[in-house]
């Protein structure tokens, strides 16, 4: 069965507007829902990660001084199947916190897996704005995303605290239900397929930088 990684996108510590960290309740929600289907799953916390106050990436290190939290979340990356994406939209646009957090890794970690959108917000558009961008986002990063979106409006209401739905749940299961059932499908096919052909002999990793896939 597939492992995933639910990847949070706030670190929001500020009311108004209020609650704060809206989003886990959205990521609590897919953790279960994919746990139901029989997946195994780690919500990954960006406050959990210390990435200090410069910008210095994951491959930007020599191997032997890569700073433990970031090697940790690189191997969790590495060894997943596909990933869940769950981003508020801030000013029509993905959350900061979850793109500085994913461009600390290099495409290589993610590349020939699926990936997930699911976007929320407190308003009525449910983040759909933000959805948009993420597409091209984590298709740069390699892991491209499935068809089907996640659009949680007023997430507030929608959803309690430890990630149940408050009304309607079977409809939500339903809708959520189809994105994370691409996801698991792509997962298991990726899978297999990676099983049989290492995916870097059609398409190498970079090794020095990304110039190497440039037009001669
Ligand atoms: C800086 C900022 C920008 C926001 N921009 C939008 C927006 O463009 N569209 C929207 O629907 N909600 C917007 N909101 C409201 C968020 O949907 C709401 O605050 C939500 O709770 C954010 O998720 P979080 O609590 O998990 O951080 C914004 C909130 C903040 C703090």
């Amino acid at each position: 069965m597939a492992h995933f990684l639910v990847f949070l996108g706030t670190v929001r510590d500020s009311t108004p507007p209020a609650p704060a960290r809206l989003g886990l309740r959205v990521a609590r929600a897919c953790v279960q829902l994919l746990e139901a289907d029989g997946a195994t799953v780690e919500l990954i916390d960006p406050l959990d990660i210390e990435l200090g106050n410069v910008f210095k990436p994951h491959f930007a290190y020599p191997t032997s001084r890569v700073p433990a939290a970031l090697d940790s979340l690189a191997g969790k990356i590495e060894a997943a199947d596909g990933y869940v994406m769950v981003s508020p939209e801030y000013n029509h646009s993905m959350s900061p916190a979850l793109s500085h957090l994913l461009n600390h890794f290099g495409s290589s970690l993610f590349a020939f897996k699926p990936s997930a959108i699911i976007t929320y917000s407190a308003g009525q558009w449910g983040g759909a704005r933000a959805a948009v961008a993420m597409r091209t986002f984590l298709s740069e990063l390699g892991c491209l995303p499935v068809s089907a979106m996640i659009h949680v409006p007023r997430a507030q209401e929608a959803l309690d605290e430890d990630g149940g739905f408050q009304d309607d749940p079977d409809r939500w299961a339903g809708y959520f239900g189809r994105t994370l059932g691409q996801l698991g499908w792509w997962a298991e096919a990726a899978g297999s397929h990676r099983e049989k052909q290492d995916p870097t002999e059609v398409s190498p990793a970079f090794q020095r930088a990304p110039d190497q896939r440039n037009a001669p």
